[in-house]
């Protein structure tokens, strides 16, 4: 046995290769090269939430200094169809939001775009908006598909008799509002056009895919955009799709034959780079006296704009967790006059999660059986939905570890009784869960003539350490030392790859990289006494084949987050003092990536739970909070002790390295044991996300 595969092993915690770029600002990001006579553009968001503009008085700003050019509707590039229709702006006058972009000021400086788009004069033709999402909205529809491909609709069984027959029933309705990625750099770009074609240095979670889109935008043969995303301040999936400012930079740029700059100022981020829909989500359980779950209904309302269709997946999770014989899971969506909704950290799980282990918290309290043991007597042997065999479960294994190292069988069930002067506290568990996802990718891997080897992927490191377990998996696969191996990531240059997205990029990446190397390895193999020809040998490889096949296995990841919170019934205040998580996600690649992983995606769960909130204005149509001062994401001071475990799995059905996706799945069930907690303390239910003091008082 290699040290690899003892049972006991712990995983590699190489610690992260751009680490000291990072923190020295030696690494660059998308606005940080300004090519020689570089311009900046500022974007104009619509004034109003519905309508047309009639007029833009562009003349008035050309005549200040600096300026160099207005876009709109009327003069700017005509775009060809990529398929994405939040992409084509400045096309024609509708506005079908508030914050739709209707116009670009291009001037010598950033301040200069910024205080001529501000005096930009616009007029509208406003029609009546409607931006409330109601469970009872008379246009709410059935879609096709959730997303993901997912069916709206799924029904096995009978559910509305079998929770008839139930002894024990549950209804419970949950609700959330708007939430928004909020990464750390906002969305920019810096394009230019020269006898090549189109550059783009974008903050983007996959250069190729802007590419791409790009490409159909600009009608240009892919080989004439090169798109660039070297360094990424977090996405969180807001860049997992192109976003406006590569495609409005790029028309700026061709508009004024200047390369153009054009960073997205924070409070034009909630309307133009998606936000996780809010939801209205009924569950009902119909289970036996002893918890046994007979009947699982999970109905989810959520909304979309009327630019494009987003369907919020929130249902899905409920199709895979537990034992269900009659099931139904469906969605509906309406599309109102609000900016177009998107990915958001674990898009569907992290919502339907939510709801689903709050409703099992409910359950179990409702039977008298503890919360662990009634999700332990749940398990499914079989995925509930498709019937096919799990690659691997390891729920129950992440429930008991967590269960002992929180302390959980100490636990009182009683609500309400822990008080400390004016302070009660209590302790909740959920379950967190999230598919295995993987792409094909292509990699190549060179040997030099001096021993040292290089891995080519376009692979985006948007914060997670790409970069840093590419080289690992690398010199795995080569038998090599870690140093021996460079990796170069994050241009369009580079062999195709898909997006840092659905937890999947180190699978799909590394699979193509682990695929090159083991290549490269065995043709230095076949003539080990040869000297490498100067110019070194290269090894391409696609995984098409292999990553794009159909599992016959159900592949997820589990988890289970235990929840410590006190709560101040004088201020309504929420504390969370402990917050725990213990993971199966196959194996571990590197133990100081994969916790900080974890950590971030509990502590964004910690702020879904008790902070973060963007409200629509219902007059003006349009989200309220536009910056951090107002959009409350968690800081030092709110983030407890926090600490992310995981258990050894061994999974053969995944890919070469054994990995499971581990981006997403801490934001998973966090917001559920922190309300379940919340219930504990004070025996009081909320079923109302965000846990904000005006609402417990
Ligand atoms: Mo993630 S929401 O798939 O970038």
């Amino acid at each position: 046995m290699t040290r690899h595969e003892s049972a006991t092993a712990q995983p590699p915690a190489t610690v992260r290769r751009d680490a000291r770029q990072k923190v020295t600002g030696e690494a660059r990001y998308a606005v940080d090269r300004t090519p020689p006579g570089c311009l900046h553009a500022c974007p104009v968001p619509a004034a109003v939430a519905r309508g047309r503009v009639t007029a833009v008085h562009a003349d008035e700003v050309l005549r200040r200094p600096g300026v160099h050019a207005v876009l709109t509707h009327e003069n700017a590039p005509r775009l060809g169809d990529a398929d994405d229709p939040t992409l084509a702006l400045l096309q024609e006058d509708r506005v079908p939001h508030r914050g739709w972009f209707v116009a670009v000021v291009v001037a010598d400086t950033p301040e200069n775009a910024r205080a001529a788009a501000d005096a930009l004069r616009i007029d509208y033709a406003q029609s009546e908006h409607d931006v409330r999402l109601r469970a009872d909205h008379p246009r709410l529809y059935t879609p096709e598909k959730a997303n993901g491909g997912h069916p709206a609709v799924r029904e096995r069984g009978d559910f509305d008799t079998a929770f008839a027959a139930s002894p024990v029933r549950l209804d419970a309705t949950y609700t959330m509002g708007a939430l928004h990625n909020h990464p750390m750099e906002p969305h920019a770009a810096t394009a230019w056009w020269d006898d090549d074609g189109l550059t783009v240095y974008d903050s983007s979670q996959g250069a190729t895919t802007v590419r791409d889109v790009l490409a159909r935008l600009f009608r240009l043969p892919r080989q004439q955009v090169t798109v660039v995303s070297a360094y990424v301040g977090g996405g969180f999936g807001s860049k997992g799709t192109p976003r406006p400012p590569a495609v409005l930079a790029a028309m700026a740029a061709r508009h004024t034959g200047r390369p153009v700059r054009l960073a997205l100022p924070r409070r034009d981020l909630p309307a133009t780079v998606g936000h996780r829909a809010p939801t209205v989500q009924r569950v009902r359980i119909g289970a036996a006296a002893d918890g046994t779950i007979e009947a699982l209904a999970h109905d989810v309302v959520t909304q979309t704009s009327t630019v494009k269709e987003f369907v919020e997946q929130a249902a899905v999770p409920a199709r895979t967790m537990y034992t269900s014989p009659h099931s139904r899971t469906t969605h509906r969506v309406v599309a109102l006059d609000v900016p177009t909704p998107s990915w958001m950290r674990a898009p569907g799980e992290a919502s339907g999660m939510y709801a689903l282990e709050a409703a099992m918290d409910e359950l179990a309290e409702t039977v008298g059986v503890d919360p662990v043991e009634l999700r332990l007597r749940n398990e499914p042997d079989t995925e509930p939905d498709s019937g096919k065999p799990f690659s691997s479960r390891g729920l129950a294994d992440c429930l008991r570890d967590g269960a002992r190292r929180f302390g959980w069988a100490d636990r009182d069930p009683r609500p309400g009784i822990r008080r400390d002067g004016d302070v009660l506290s209590g302790t909740g568990v959920a379950a967190a869960t999230y598919p295995v996802l993987v792409s094909p990718s292509r990699a190549s891997a060179h040997a030099a003539p001096d021993g040292r080897f290089v891995v080519r992927v376009d692979a985006t490191d948007i914060g997670t350490g790409a970069r840093t377990v590419l080289a690992q998996i690398a010199a795995d696969a080569l038998g090599a030392p870690l140093d021996s191996v460079r990796v170069e990531l994050g241009s369009s240059r580079l062999p195709d790859a898909p997006v840092a997205g659905g937890s999947s990029g180190t699978a799909s990446w590394g699979w193509a990289v682990h695929k090159a190397c083991a290549a490269l390895r065995a043709t230095l193999a076949a003539d080990p006494g040869r000297p490498l020809p100067p110019e070194g040998v290269t090894v391409e490889a696609d995984t098409q084949e292999e990553a794009g096949r159909t599992s016959p296995y159900a592949r997820h990841a589990f988890g289970a987050h235990f929840a410590e919170v006190r709560v101040d019934t004088v201020t309504g205040e929420v504390r969370v003092s402990r917050l725990l998580g213990v993971y199966a996600v196959g194996r571990i690649l590197n133990a100081r990536t994969a916790r900080s992983q974890f950590i971030g995606g509990m502590t964004m769960g910690l702020g879904m739970a008790l902070t973060e909130h963007s409200t629509m204005d219902l007059a003006f149509g349009d989200f309220r909070e536009r910056d951090l001062a107002s959009y409350h994401v968690p800081a030092c001071a709110d983030v407890p002790d926090i600490e992310a475990h995981w258990v050894d799995e061994h999974d053969p059905h995944l890919n070469p390295m054994g990995s499971k996706g581990i981006g997403e799945i801490g934001i998973v069930g966090t917001a559920a044991a922190i309300a379940n907690a919340v219930h504990h303390a004070c025996g009081i239910r909320f079923r109302d996300l965000p846990l904000t003091p005006d609402r417990l008082l």
